[in-house]
């Protein structure tokens, strides 16, 4: 059996660092392991315009403890009002790697998002015409449509008529959760590519639901039956280029996971690396593992892979902090709920 496993460092196609306090609390356990990351612009105000993109970089960059490398991938929160002017000249100048699309009323923070896809054509064409990828939050808001059937109702009612409608636009379908989701991607050309996170390669519904009402399995899209989490595992480990990490750690406070109306969210940062490990391992994938966390997204996003490299030593269960300090109170680190064996040296 492999005890050893050497990767070149991995990347996290995308994640949630937030600000301030949280910010400091959350991106050590990021750049403890990962090179780089898609930041999510789901800011309180979002990320809109590229000055806010270059501060937002700027105070991810303060906020790197000395000694640590890491390189935030920045993107802006696409509106009905975003300029392509400016879309055009963020990419120009090597400020963003890509754009991201909140259908209004989706997920953490979206309420400046898209409503009328119509309005968003002229940004679109622009992106197509250089090459900058989108990146979807693929569920539609529609009250009458199940929450287990947004993604899928996504994929034909926005996501298929948008690439239809600007052929060459390359897209992210992120945190797939859904055997449609892989299916669609499977089939499609070069330009769909999609992340795949760390909890929804762990959990299905039930164990979200089953026994008790579990906050911390609590995220959007939120995890659908067992089928389609086997499914996005068989992705992942298949080494197929077009999947690739994202880990869309979102830390929430426990106060706010904990709630009546919980935020949705999986911390993983702390420890994906090792979760993942775990997960190939059991699907006799670790010979993968490298595709999927450290080349599939570079080769993606057109960057070369890190050359800098991680190896995992497999031994005794390593244990993690349960809770890291977010600052404003304690974060809950995702608990897989099996042992990890497998140890990062970074
Ligand atoms: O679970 C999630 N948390 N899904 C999202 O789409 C947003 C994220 C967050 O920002 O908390
Ligand atoms: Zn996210």
């Amino acid at each position: 059996m492999t005890q050893s496993l050497t990767l070149r460092r991995p990347d996290d196609w995308h994640l949630h660092l937030r600000d301030g306090a949280m910010l400091k609390a959350v991106l050590p356990e990021s750049a403890r392991h990962f090179a780089r990351a898609i930041i999510m612009p789901n800011l309180v105000p979002p990320v809109v315009t590229s000055a806010d993109a270059a501060a937002y970089r700027d105070r991810i960059m303060a906020a790197l403890p000395e000694g640590m490398a890491f390189r935030p991938l920045m993107t802006l929160y696409l509106t009905e009002e975003t300029d392509p002017a400016d879309v055009r000249a963020a990419h120009a100048s090597g400020l963003i790697t890509a754009v991201k699309l909140y259908p209004a009323g989706a997920t953490t923070n979206s309420a400046s998002g898209v409503r009328d896809f119509e309005k968003i054509r002229g940004v679109l064409d622009c992106m197509a015409e250089i090459g900058l990828p989108l990146c979807t939050h693929g569920e539609v808001t529609a009250p009458e449509v199940d929450i287990f059937d947004r993604e899928a109702v996504f994929i034909d009612k926005v996501l298929d008529p948008i690439r239809r409608a600007h052929p060459g636009l390359r897209v992210v379908m992120e945190h797939i959760t859904t055997s449609d989701a892989v299916d669609y991607v499977t089939d499609a050309d070069e330009n769909l590519g999609a992340t795949i996170t760390t909890h929804h390669l762990v959990i299905n519904r039930n164990h979200l639901l089953v026994g008790g009402i579990r906050p911390h399995y609590y995220c959007l899209p939120v995890a659908k039956r067992a089928t389609h989490q086997r499914a996005l595992v068989k992705a992942a480990t298949s080494g197929a280029a077009r999947f690739f990490l994202g880990t869309d750690s979102a830390p929430h406070v426990d106060a706010l996971k904990e709630h009546a109306c919980g935020c949705a969210g999986c911390f993983t940062a702390t420890n994906t690396m090792s979760v993942l490990a775990e997960v190939f391992e059991r699907e006799n994938a670790l010979d993968r593992l490298e595709a999927f966390t450290s080349l599939n997204g570079p080769a993606y996003y057109f960057l070369a892979p890190n050359e800098e490299t991680i190896t995992l030593t497999r031994g005794d269960p390593v244990t993690y902090p349960a809770k890291i300090e977010g600052g404003d109170g304690p974060v809950t680190v995702f608990d897989p709920g099996f042992p990890l064996h497998w140890r990062v040296d970074a």
